[in-house]
């Protein structure tokens, strides 16, 4: 059983450690054009030619625009009291800069149907869709001022309807993922592009906690990062690994407490930064989310950046390829803990790909059940070793559009059958379940 590995005492079995499942508007909305959405960057980026492996798009994806109040009585029924969704900024918003009722009514009903049903939603104002009509995009500093009132018009209608807020999801994916990497939208390739980018997400954050707190003062407010465990292929490989250490963890941490981030990884560009703005990257947050789910391997390598990742590591790994290593997660907690004053954490984000099978009508992911118990084991080291963890997230509710990959990843305790829409909770969601009715 998935909580098989942690003690009778564990702080994860007491009432008050929160349990949820993480979903994101792009993934499993659909409805891409309808009610005024405008389109998104990931809208444009699916029609590209192979950009996604299956050449998939997320025009109906879980078409949960349709059948959220099935979806949230599942989450319920599942046993969860928590569920982290994003809203997506091009339904909210009109080209013009103004408030779209015709969305909002669709997150005024969602966000009513969690309170109905017992369970808290803690929204993230930004997973990745942008609207595609901001010029410039993450590269355009004016982006983090449209962010900043986005995120005041989102409070002003909707806050009494969200406790809990983050900013963004993983600003590392939406700057170095999608600029200089180029897997994700926009897809260019441009290292300085990228760190550019990276500086005008922590900057839009900022603003955006500064304009909510302006508008509403009993929220908790935070920021989602992702952050991967490194290992150094080899010990010439060391000073690359901790180049990759500071541009996946520690960048994002020393914006947040306004430390110098590492010369050398800031020498790989030339980031265009304003009087100000360190202070506005480093407004207080009231709690920080951390999204983890594998391990990679750090090799030198001759290109802009001076490294390539791989996962080759003598682990057990996931349907995507990535390595199993929950001691990573532990590592890295108790590691910021030690460097860092850290608000209070929520693990938003932990999850497996399998290649899950439906037959006879169930789903039999015993890859993911082990993978569930071996990170939870994980959390509750972190918490002995000091660490303030609240809550944790898995990844996700239901399989849907994983991004590059398209629909080829499958995520979910609860397996989409894409041709019927038929959502059917998988073996680990029922040991889920089990464990959290009997803790
Ligand atoms: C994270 C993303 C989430 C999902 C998982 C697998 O990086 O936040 O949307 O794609 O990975």
């Amino acid at each position: 059983m998935i909580a098989d590995k942690i003690s009778a005492s564990s702080r994860l079995r007491q009432a008050d450690f929160e349990f949820g499942v993480a979903t994101s508007s792009f993934q499993i909305e659909g409805a891409s054009r309808v009610d005024g959405k405008q389109a998104s960057i990931w809208d444009e980026f699916c029609r590209q030619p192979g950009r996604i492996l299956d050449s998939s798009h997320g025009d109906v994806a879980c078409d949960h625009y349709h059948r959220y109040e099935d979806d949230i009585r599942l989450i319920r029924e599942l046993g969860f009291e928590h569920y982290r969704l994003s809203l997506a900024w091009p339904r909210l918003i009109t080209e013009s800069g103004r408030w779209n009722e015709k969305g909002a009514d669709f997150y005024r009903r969602l966000l009513e149907c969690c309170h109905a049903h017992g369970v808290t939603p803690n929204v993230t104002l930004y997973h990745w869709d942008l609207p595609a009509s901001l010029q410039g995009a993450w590269l355009n500093r004016d982006t983090a001022y449209r962010f900043a009132d986005y995120a005041a018009m989102a409070v002003k209608h909707l806050g009494d309807l969200m406790p809990r807020v983050s900013t963004l999801n993983e600003p590392w994916c939406s700057s170095i993922l999608s600029y200089d990497l180029g897997y994700h939208a926009p897809g260019h390739n441009d290292r300085a592009e990228g760190l550019q980018a990276a500086h005008h997400l922590m900057l839009a954050s900022g603003l955006g906690l500064q304009a909510m707190r302006a508008e509403r003062s009993d929220q908790s407010l935070g920021l989602v990062l992702n952050f991967e465990a490194l290992q150094a292929r080899t010990e010439q490989d060391q000073s690359a690994r901790d180049l990759v250490h500071a541009e996946r963890i520690r960048f994002w941490m020393d914006r947040l407490f306004n430390r110098d981030p590492s010369p050398a990884l800031m020498a790989q560009g030339r980031v265009d930064e304003q009087s100000g703005d360190r202070a506005i990257m480093a407004e207080p947050l009231d709690w920080l989310g951390v999204n983890y789910y594998t391990r990679s391997m750090v090799g030198a390598a001759d290109n802009p950046r001076g490294y390539e990742l791989t996962n080759e590591g003598e682990t057990e790994r996931t349907h995507i390829g990535w390595d199993i290593h929950p001691q990573g997660l532990t590592d890295i907690l108790v590691e910021l803990h030690q460097d860092y004053p850290l608000p209070p954490i929520y693990i938003t984000e932990n999850g497996a790909a399998c290649d899950d099978v439906l037959e006879a009508g169930r789903v039999n992911d015993e890859l993911r059940r082990r993978y569930f118990q071996g990170h939870l084991a994980a959390v509750d080291q972190a918490i002995e070793q000091g660490v303030d963890i609240r809550g944790y997230y898995a990844w996700s509710l239901m399989d849907n559009f994983e991004w590059a990959y398209g629909y080829t990843q499958r995520f979910g305790l609860v397996y989409v059958d894409y041709t019927t829409q038929a959502r059917i909770p998988k073996a680990s969601a029922m040991d889920w379940q089990r464990f959290l009715r009997t803790r």
